[in-house]
Parts: structure tokens; C-alpha cells; sequence
């Protein structure tokens, strides 16, 4: 049976782990041609292997996303093995810096919206010509609840502040596009047991805020969702033309 992404390339950023792996592997199951891009390469190496044992295509790129400026030398490179790109999933992501503003390293934050929205605007702007022109195009960017109430992670304003112009960027890139066959969305993939979920709870509640350490220590006794749930809602609602919505993990497709 023909999946809905048959002799499609998805790019999924982030795909060496956690919901980027998973969303990797369900868009194999739909048919696409995976390119799987983070820093991690023995990471990158089990995502691939696990998008071919699903049946898929994957191609790794190996990159820093931390450095928007190289990310054109990172395509450049990959050119003739990429060929057109036509889904983009902008997943990779960082919670860091967390705690007090006071104390906070200039420096970490702008990095942490380097990988969290700048980079994610530089690959689509990179591809979104391509996608006009074939008059066909998926741009997904992955948020955050945060993004809805930034009160809801005190102690992590660089990730509040990024996640919150991450979805600016996307309703405000979907209107401009609008008609032309290419629809960007904003994903909110619910509270999903991944490295970022552990990596909060292990720091040191002094650190980060006994606060954010105690909420986080909560979600996880509660109950977080897999990563194969979250991408099953992510690219369910792929193929559809709905653009520039918010789609929550949590709401039914
Ligand atoms: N887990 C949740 O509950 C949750 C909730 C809301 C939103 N989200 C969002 O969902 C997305 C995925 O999160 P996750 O929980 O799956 O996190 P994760 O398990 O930590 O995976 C993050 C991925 O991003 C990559 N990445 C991080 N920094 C990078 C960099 N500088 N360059 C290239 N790749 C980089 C990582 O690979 P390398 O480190 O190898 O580069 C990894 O593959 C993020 O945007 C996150 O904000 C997650």
C-alpha cells in the first residue's frame, strides 16, 4: 500500500533520539525518504537503523545546530545526497539554561535560541524556495505548552522566550505562504519520557529551582506519554492542507 509520503524526503531535525527518532521512523512507515540530522552519531546511527527496519530510506547529516551561520555549508555539503526536501520537521531542541535569570550566562541563552529558534527558521528558510516552487511543502515546527503560558516553567526563560517566537515565526510564515502548497504548523508533543525529561529531573533542584524540579518530578510520577505516541499525532496530521494551527499531541486528530 502506498503511504501518503511515497517519493517524499522528509528532513527531521533532532532524529538521533527521543520524539525526532520517532517521528522519523513514523514518516518511513509513511513512505518517506528519512534525512536524519543532529550531532550524535552513534545516536544517528540506531535512528537510521531502526527507519530501515521499518522500511524506510534514511540518510544522516551530521551537524551542529547551535551554529546557524554554518547551517548553508551543512546543506551545501549534502546537496547531491539530500536531492529536494520536501517535509521539514525543526524538532531538535534544548531545554537549557535553567534557573535564576540573575544568574544566567548571556552567552548559554542566545545559544539555546540559536538551536531552538534560529536555527529552525535558517533550514527553512533555506528549503522553503524549493518547496515554492514545487508548488508543494511541510514545514512542522516543535513547541512547547510553554509557548501557551510562559509562566508554566519558571526558570527556563530562554526556552519560554524561544518556544514562544517559534510560534510567531510559524503563524506568521503560514500566512505569507498561504495558497501555495506549502503549510507550516506548530506541534506541541505533550509531556513525552525522552533524555530532556530525565536530564531536569537529574539536576540538582538548588540549581535549577526546587520549584521547576519538584513539577518535573510530578510529570514524571504522573505519567509521560512514549515518543512513538507523540509522532504517530505529529504525522498523522502531515498529509491534511490545514496550515499556520498549533496541533497538540493531547488533542484528537
Ligand atoms: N520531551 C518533552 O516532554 C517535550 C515537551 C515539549 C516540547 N518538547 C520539544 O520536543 C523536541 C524534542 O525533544 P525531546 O524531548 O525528544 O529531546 P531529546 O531527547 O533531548 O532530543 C533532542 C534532539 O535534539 C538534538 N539536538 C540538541 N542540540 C542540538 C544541536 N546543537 N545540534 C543538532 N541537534 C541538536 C539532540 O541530538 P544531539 O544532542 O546529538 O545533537 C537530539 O537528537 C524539542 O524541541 C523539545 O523542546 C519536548
Amino acid at each position: 500500500m502506498m503511504g501518503p509520503f511515497e517519493d517524499r524526503t522528509a528532513l527531521v531535525t533532532g532524529a538521533g533520539r527521543g520524539i525526532g527518532r520517532a517521528v522519523a521512523v513514523e514518516l518511513a512507515r509513511a513512505g518517506a525518504r528519512t534525512v536524519l540530522m543532529a550531532r550524535s552519531q552513534d545516536e544517528l546511527a540506531e535512528s537510521a537503523r531502526l527507519v530501515r527496519a521499518a522500511g524506510g530510506e534514511a540518510l544522516v547529516v551530521q551537524g551542529d545546530l547551535s551554529r546557524p551561520d554554518r547551517i548553508s555549508d551543512l546543506l551545501g555539503g549534502a546537496r547531491d545526497d539530500l536531492g529536494d526536501v520536501d517535509v521539514l520537521v525543526n524538532n531538535a531542541g534544548v531545554v537549557w539554561p535553567l534557573g535564576p535569570s540573575a544568574a544566567v550566562d548571556a552567552a548559554e541563552w542566545a545559544a539555546a535560541i540559536d538551536v531552538n529558534l534560529v536555527s529552525a527558521a535558517t533550514l527553512t528558510f533555506a528549503l522553503l524556495p524549493g518547496m515554492l516552487s514545487r508548488k508543494w511543502g511541510r514545514i512542522v515546527n516543535v513547541s512547547s505548552g510553554v509557548a501557551e503560558r510562559p509562566t508554566s516553567m519558571i526558570g527556563a526563560n530562554a526556552y519560554a522566550t524561544a518556544k514562544a517566537a517559534l510560534e510567531a515565526h510559524t503563524v506568521n510564515l503560514a500566512a505569507e505562504v498561504a495558497g501555495s502548497g506549502v503549510t507550516v504548523n506548530a506541534f506541541r508533543p505533550g509531556r513525552v519520557d525522552t533524555a530532556m525529561q530525565t536530564w531536569i529531573r537529574e539536576r540538582d533542584p538548588e540549581e535549577i529551582g526546587a520549584a521547576l524540579h519538584e513539577q518535573f518530578t510530578d510529570y514524571h510520577r504522573a505519567g509521560l506519554i512514549s515518543p512513538e505516541e507523540s509522532a504517530r499525532s505529529l504525522v498523522s496530521r502531515l498529509p491534511g492542507d490545514a496550515t499556520g494551527q498549533t496541533w497538540k499531541a493531547s488533542d484528537p486528530v
